[in-house]
């Protein structure tokens, strides 16, 4: 969809809505709101004083203008205190304002949001208004024989000062890369199992490294038979589908250092192999490659936003299924660096192909490891889905990705590491077991990974309750909402920042 930020014109665009933000207490004389009041006589005060629209957050109103301006109407979207407006607000007020506008079948759309606004720069409103307004208008097409007519935005204008136009079309660009980059997760994950196959997966990856001339590999099961990897060949042994695994590598800057690794799970449908899942709710277990998603979403916006950072992103791919030849309760493998793990549970299989994942981006020279799963129930029991699980092995680099997360509007929280919890995962007749039992699970699965990054800075994000959402929210439809492909790029940002700055 085509984005213009424009300087003049607000009475004369031509939109079939032109949304604007209200706070609460009074008009002020100028901007975007008074100068429509006086187009319409006086109207929107009228609504005010008679207390039909308040500025409260989740107020919204529509208004029919009746060919005095050049937008068909006008949607006010309140915005709450003004003292209290951040980045946030002003990304869920355009999200709100795009679900209004959708119900009412209005896809061309002006925004004069911003000039309600003291504490953020053009850039950052800019980039706020477009991520909530793509993020909103997102849908997942599916699979019907007719093509169902849900409407979608056409256009988008936003409104703002002269002097700041420059720096909107840059915070439009950034927004635009944020939000498509989410998107293409929420695809990923909402694709079901036998259309989105390892094979298929690995090929979206490789699309997107392709697209912004990134360096990628995929290994192929003989490959992974000379690596050792025995985690990942493991889990595939049930399957029909060819395990990949996919290696990519951006280079940002003249050296190939200060390396991020980013390893996500990529199980396409978890059916919990032997250890079988029970069948209600089964189905969802095809987004069980949530964390594959958020590092390809990642890619997308990394590929072009450009920052000055090395990244290794490794996704290891198969789906996890019951046969004949199926890894079994007691079978004991060995992963890529030799360390051998006794399975005592199939349905725990998100560790064994992080293991090898994790040390093949250890392998391209990752100084620093973040890999995200859909990793345990035990994480959606703890925190919910609202946030996600973090385990780290290293203070640091954990602050550094929770600052991250707040920057990027995800909420992350950090679970205790502490050294007993590792006696739950050690076997008798095996470095590791693969279960650590039913208490603290997220915690024992998160220092089960640890065990292959080893002294490397590593944070585990387990997005089994963020990834999928039940029901729909102001920013996302329910199904695959694309939760950490933020964080990881605006990790990548932050850290390109500080280096320009030094
Ligand atoms: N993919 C699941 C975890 C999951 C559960 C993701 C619910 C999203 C929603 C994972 O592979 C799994 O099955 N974990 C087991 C681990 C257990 C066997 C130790 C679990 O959480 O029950
Ligand atoms: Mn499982
Ligand atoms: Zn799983």
């Amino acid at each position: 969809m085509e984005i213009k930020v424009v300087t003049k014109g607000l009475l004369t665009q031509q939109a079939d809505c032109l949304v604007i933000g209200i706070v609460k207490g009074t008009i002020k004389a100028e901007g975007a709101l008074a100068e429509a009041d006086q187009a319409l006589g006086g109207n929107i005060a009228a609504l005010f004083s008679d207390s039909e629209i308040s500025g409260d957050r989740n107020d919204t109103q529509f208004i029919h203008t009746y060919g005095k301006i050049a937008a068909r109407r006008i949607l006010l979207v309140g915005l709450g205190d003004e003292a209290e407006l951040s980045f946030e607000e002003l990304r869920e007020a355009s999200a709100r304002a795009v679900k209004e506008a959708l119900k009412a079948k209005l896809t061309k759309l002006a925004f004069a949001l911003s000039d309600a606004w003291s504490g953020l720069d053009a850039k950052e409103a800019s980039h706020a208004i477009t991520e909530g307004v793509l993020l909103a208008d997102y849908r997942f097409p599916g699979y019907h024989q007719k093509e169902e007519l849900k409407p979608a935005l056409e256009s988008l204008v936003i409104f703002c000062a002269e002097q700041g136009a420059e720096d909107a079309r840059e915070g439009v660009r950034i927004g635009q890369a944020f939000a498509e980059g989410t998107n293409l997760a929420r695809d990923l994950v909402n694709m079901p199992g036998n259309y989105l196959t390892p094979t298929v997966l690995a090929e979206k990856a490789k699309e997107v490294a392709e697209r912004y001339g990134m360096e990628v590999e995929i290994l192929e099961k003989p490959d992974m038979e000379r690596y050792g990897m025995g985690g990942l060949l493991g889990v595939n042994q049930g399957s029909v589908q060819a395990p990949k695994l996919v290696a990519i590598k951006y280079q940002g800057t003249d050296k190939w250092e200060d390396v991020l690794g980013f390893v996500g799970k990529g199980i396409t449908f978890d059916s919990g192999g032997i250890s079988l899942k029970p069948g209600p709710g089964m189905d969802e277990m095809k987004g069980d490659m949530g964390g594959a998603a958020a590092v390809i979403g990642a890619l997308e916006v990394i590929g072009r936003l450009k920052p000055d950072v090395n990244i290794a992103a490794v996704i290891p791919t198969t789906d996890n299924m019951p046969s004949g030849s199926a890894l079994k309760p007691g079978d004991v493998i060995t992963a890529m660096n030799g360390k051998t793990i006794e399975i005592l549970n199939t349905d725990a299989e998100g560790r064994l192909i992080l293991a090898d994942g994790v040390c093949y981006a250890k392998e391209m020279g990752a100084d620093y490891v973040v890999d995200l799963a859909t990793l345990t129930g035990a994480a959606l029991v703890a925190l919910g889905t609202c946030t996600t699980a973090a385990v780290t092995n290293n203070e640091e680099f954990m602050e550094e990705v929770m600052i991250s997360a707040a920057e990027a509007g995800e909420l992350l929280w950090r679970l205790p590491a502490y050294k007993p919890y590792k006696d739950q995962i050690k076997s008798k007749i095996a470095d590791l077991k693969n279960t650590g039992g039913r208490n603290a699970g997220s915690i024992t699965a998160g220092l089960f990974v640890g065990e292959f990054a080893e002294e490397t800075p590593w944070v585990h994000l387990d997005i089994a309750g963020t990834s999928w959402a039940d029901k729909d929210n102001d920013l996302s439809p329910a199904g695959g909402t694309g939760v950490m492909v933020r964080t990881l790029a605006t990790l990548a940002q932050l850290r390109s920042v500080n280096e320009k700055e030094e």
